[in-house]
């Protein structure tokens, strides 16, 4: 995908900084990290996602793609494929904590 007027791909540390923007969007890139890293990093969006207004309601969103295994809902054989990819995460010695939903 190219970049465009309302699109622009910045590089960086995003341990160190996240740029001011209306979207931040992580595809595949949370799901090997621990609980303490991903706090930091969400922490570090709510700083850098705009402001509207003056009375301090955020503009913008984070959006975050990544893998969620539902065995209730899914197929058999796409838990397997997730759990397989999962397996490879934790090989490769990620700072990989599985997450449960809490909610
Ligand atoms: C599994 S890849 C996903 C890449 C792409 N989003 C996709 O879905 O194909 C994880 C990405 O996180 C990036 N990444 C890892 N550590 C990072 C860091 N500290 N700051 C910024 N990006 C980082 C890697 O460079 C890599 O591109």
């Amino acid at each position: 995908m190219s970049e465009t007027k309302n699109l622009k791909y910045v590089g960086g540390d995003m341990f160190s900084s996240i740029p001011s923007a209306d979207a931040i969007f992580f595809k595949n890139v949370l799901h090997n990290w621990s609980d303490d890293n991903v706090l930091h990093i969400l922490k570090l969006c709510r700083e850098a996602i705009r402001y509207v207004g003056d009375d301090d309601k955020k503009l913008g969103k984070v959006i975050i793609i990544d893998m969620v295994i539902d065995e209730e809902r899914d197929r058999h054989e796409i838990t397997e494929t997730k759990r397989v990819f999962d397996m490879l995460i934790v090989d490769d010695g990620f700072d990989y904590r599985k997450r449960k939903d809490k909610g």
